[in-house]
């Protein structure tokens, strides 16, 4: 298939491409580059495509595409903390009219990347995919709008697909180090201790790089039947994990770390455990493989080799950080659009 990969050059989107390729597929990028540059180790291949902001798309960037994958977004609570507005600009608005543009150029089938932070605050219970969405951020409210508005887009022929991640870890080329596994193995390496601001008893679902790209690659083949409309967790139970125990995890895996709990920043409201019977029952095909343990340890070694210093750690790939360096140097402006050639 011809798929038109949004987000291609995010922590995501540079695992996913060369997946999808390797499967047959035809990938095609867009991006606007925010953290093009935000590269450890080896410089990543990127697909073709376009360096184009979302906000900006047009029917030409759909023109012969058969399949959507949309994975361009601010992509977390912090940053959409910071810009609200910018979040459901980019996050819903642009999405929607993405898939109302996809859909009018014949394009079957959009795989959106959602979150399972839309569970919210949602207790120790696990959370199905009928479990009410309680978000608790502008980001994960943005996720359930777009959700809502692509739903009411499902027909004969377009086929939205709802795939709401747990939270992601693992290796990109493209690395992210604002996510709990990648930051707390970043400090063990650089600092020998294992920070955890809060309490350490919230439930978070984690899930290895890889295995988002080997679900939406499932996705993409399965059966129109299996998948239209449908929201799947993607995830398995086996890393429903609280915060203390990613720690613990992590303290295993750098050699000489050492666990200090602050709870400075108190009790987190976001949590939740999830469940993963639907992807497995609607892509058997499918299977997450990666446990938090080999994650780590392919983490510490990734840093290890590649001399990851402690300035990178914070701003290069501190998200919120890097996208406030990058307004104040002027490379984007205050909307986040790319300035300059
Ligand atoms: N990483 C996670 O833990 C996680 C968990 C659940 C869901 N998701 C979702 O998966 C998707 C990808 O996440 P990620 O971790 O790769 O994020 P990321 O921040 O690493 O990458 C997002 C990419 O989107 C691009 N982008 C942002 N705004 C854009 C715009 N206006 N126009 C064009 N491109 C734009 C950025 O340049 C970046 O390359 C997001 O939708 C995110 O919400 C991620």
């Amino acid at each position: 298939m011809r798929v038109l990969l949004t987000g291609s050059q995010g922590y995501l989107g540079t695992v996913m491409a060369p997946v999808l390729t390797s499967a047959g597929h035809e990938v095609i990028g867009l991006d606007s580059g925010l953290f093009a540059d935000c590269v450890l180790g080896a410089a990543p291949r990127d697909p073709p495509g376009f360096p184009v902001d979302l906000r900006e798309v047009g029917p030409e960037h759909l023109a012969g595409i058969d399949a959507v994958i949309h994975l361009a977004a601010l992509s977390n609570d912090p940053l959409g903390s910071l810009a609200p507005e910018l979040t459901f600009d980019i996050n819903y608005h642009a999405s929607v009219r993405l898939a109302r543009l996809a859909k009018q150029a014949g394009v079957g089938r959009f795989l959106y990347a959602s979150t399972c932070s839309v569970y919210g605050a949602a207790g120790d219970g696990l959370v199905t995919e009928q479990a009410p969405l309680r978000p608790v951020t502008p980001y994960a409210e943005s996720k359930v709008r777009v959700e809502d508005d692509l739903r009411e887009l499902a027909d004969a022929d377009f086929s939205p697909v709802f795939l709401r991640n747990a939270t992601a870890f693992g290796f990109s080329p493209r690395l992210r180090a604002d996510i709990v596994l990648n930051n707390l193995v970043g400090h063990a390496v650089l600092t020998g201790r294992v920070l955890v601001l809060s309490d350490g008893t919230p439930w978070r679902p984690l899930v290895h790089a890889r295995d988002i790209a080997d679900a939406f690659l499932a996705a993409l083949d399965a059966p129109r039947e299996a998948v239209h409309a449908q929201a799947l967790n993607v995830g398995t139970e086996d890393n429903n994990v609280t915060v203390a125990q990613i720690a613990q995890e992590v303290v295993e895996a750098v050699p000489g770390a050492r666990l200090v709990i602050t709870g400075e920043h108190g009790a987190d409201p976001r949590s939740y455990r999830v469940d993963f019977a639907a992807i497995r029952a609607a892509l058997p095909g499918f299977q997450a493989r990666w446990s938090v343990k080999a994650g780590a340890v392919e983490l510490a070694e990734a840093y290890f080799a590649n001399g990851l210093t402690e300035k990178d750690f914070e701003r290069k790939f501190t998200r919120l950080a890097r996208l406030s360096e990058r307004r104040a140097a002027g490379t984007v402006d205050e909307r986040l659009r790319p300035v300059g050639p």
